[in-house]
């Protein structure tokens, strides 16, 4: 342990002798003063762990040493040294702030006794100092991340409430547009509607990324496709801006959900083209990086391999105060009606779900950037499905229709049977696996809501696999509070939507996983 530093204050220059040998040998640091003023000085500018202090002295006195230490170092132990006997000098001693008195003469056993005392006693108190501290400050953490658990808890359930909703209009609009013929007036106000949907998805989309749920179809990726996908949307919505690509050839893959991955980057892509209303350019590169230590970061990164995606811009910038706030949920300072302040909080979110990290660089006039690291996987990339046709593709078969929603299996049941399809539908877990059990040789396909009251998806998954092991699954989804369960379930479905979905998507599932299933059989009969 280090030594610890004692500042010895007596006009006798001879006791001061002696206490330093004294107090050396039994392995203390000695600094001797005849002269309070000297002593101060020391003290206000070195290292000093206790003071052993004379009450009478010429020029400046004991109480008034005492006093000054008090002020500049309230917590500085002090222990009077008295040749005055008298009990008044010591009150007097302790109650302006000293730890503790002896009387001249003393036996040094005993004086080490009392310094060690009044050492320990600082010890304790500065880490019960620490340790207060780091509770008050834990405990404001704990306060914040419950909040964020709530609000994103609340944003999570709005959402799924919200997607049922805006599968049944758009279940509606899709039958209606359906049985008009072209050029009729209203294929206007169904293409407004269904504008209007996008938008309203757009917004569940944006809640599910705060909430860090959402994250449905997992792959090995390589940003460098969703990029160009992205800016290709993008470009022709925002034409004042240029968008600059210089994005690494060879990048590795990364696991991510790609439709997250678009929303992220349409986010960026918005706010820094709304950061230059005059137009400029927008930067996005790719690299692959190593942290190595985490010195260098001004936030906790796990050294790794990563991705790093940066999004550059020349707009306005901001200020420390805006920053500060950008990933909170609905801050904005946009005008009202132009921004929900979702796009950033749906943005960290998303990132944090898929174990990356985010920064941002910015100054006001001096343009943003941000940067986002996402951890590189050993696996190759998975190449993106065949872009979604715009067409509702017919077929035939039986359907068997799992959802707790009667809106939504009554417009499910039309659509599907406008496509050609023959449904059988079922309101619960239960009355779906007693459909099954005595329709099994007929059904082509299952399409099953995961999130049910009473019997889950999963468990309904499970007992249909225990009685037909191949038995295809199209499992549906607004939004799972039970992200692991949800991705699990996924992985061994045969595809996967997620609520509201178009029904042109509706009919191509259908119709992929219907010929993979005859596929199957052929190849088995084979
Ligand atoms: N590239 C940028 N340059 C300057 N300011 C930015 C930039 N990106 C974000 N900001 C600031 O951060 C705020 C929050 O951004 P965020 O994307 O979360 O919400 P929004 O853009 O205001 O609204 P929304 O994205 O929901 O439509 C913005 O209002 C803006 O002040
Ligand atoms: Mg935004």
């Amino acid at each position: 342990m280090e030594k610890a530093q004692l500042v010895v204050v007596d006009d006798e220059a001879r006791l001061c002798e002696s206490l330093n040998i004294l107090l050396s040998e039994r392995g203390f640091l000695v600094q001797c003063f005849t002269d309070g003023r000297n002593a101060i000085d020391y003290i206000q500018n070195d290292k000093c762990d206790l003071v052993l202090l004379d009450l009478i002295m010429p020029q400046m006195d004991g109480y008034d040493v005492l006093a000054f230490i008090k002020k500049i170092l309230p917590d500085l132990p002090v222990i009077i040294m008295t040749a005055q006997g008298s009990a008044e000098y010591a009150v007097k001693a302790l109650k302006g702030g000293a730890e503790d008195y002896i009387c001249k003469p003393f036996e040094v056993d005993e004086l080490c006794r009392r310094i060690e005392n009044a050492l320990e006693k600082r010890r304790l108190h500065q880490d019960y100092s620490l340790m207060a501290g780091k509770l008050a400050i834990t405990e404001a953490q704990l306060r914040q991340a419950q909040k964020m658990e709530a609000i994103a808890t609340l944003a999570g359930g709005i959402a799924h409430d919200f997607n049922n909703i805006l599968m049944g209009i758009q279940g509606h609009t899709s039958i209606m547009k359906m049985h008009l013929e072209e050029g009729h007036p209203f294929q206007k106000r169904i293409k407004s509607i269904e504008k209007l949907i996008e938008g309203g998805s757009k917004l569940t989309s944006q809640l599910l990324g705060y909430a860090r749920r959402g994250r449905y179809e997992v792959k090995p990726l390589n940003l460098n496709h969703i990029i160009t996908l992205t800016v290709e949307t993008f470009k022709p919505l925002r034409k004042e801006v240029v968008c600059n690509l210089e994005l690494a050839p060879d990048l590795p893959a990364v696991e991510a959900d790609a439709s997250q991955m678009e929303q992220v980057l349409m986010n960026l892509l918005v706010n820094a083209a709304d950061a230059m209303p005059e137009g400029g350019n927008i930067y996005i590169r790719t690299k692959k990086t190593e942290v190595i230590s985490t010195e260098n970061m001004h936030f906790p990164i796990k050294p790794g391999s990563y991705v790093l995606m940066s999004i550059q811009d020349e707009g306005v910038g901001m200020d420390e105060a805006t920053k500060e706030r950008i990933f909170e949920p609905f801050f904005t300072t946009k005008e009202m009606g132009r921004g929900t302040g979702l796009g950033l909080a749906s943005v960290y979110g998303i990132v944090k779900g898929h174990n990356g990290y985010i920064d941002v660089k910015s100054q006001p006039n001096r343009g943003t950037t941000f940067y986002l690291y996402f951890p590189i996987v050993e696996e190759k990339v998975v190449s993106p499905e065949e872009e979604g046709t715009t067409r509702v593709v017919n077929g035939t078969g039986i359907v068997l229709m799992v959802d707790d929603e009667e809106e939504i299996l009554n417009v499910g049941k039309t659509i599907l049977e406008i496509m050609g399809y023959r449904v059988i539908c079922a309101r619960d877990g239960e009355e779906a696996i007693d459909l099954y059990r005595k329709h099994k040789d007929e059904i082509d396909i299952v399409i099953l809501d995961v999130v049910m009251p009473r019997m889950s998806g999963k468990a309904v998954f499970n007992r249909l696999k225990e009685i037909n092991p191949h038995v295809p699954i199209l499992l549906i989804s607004g939004y799972s509070s039970d992200r692991e369960t949800t991705h699990k379930l996924i992985v061994k479905s045969d595809g996967f939507l997620q609520k509201p979905f178009r029904i042109e998507d509706l009919s191509r599932s259908i119709q992929q996983i219907i010929r993979r299933k005859k596929s199957g059989v052929q190849s088995l009969n084979a």
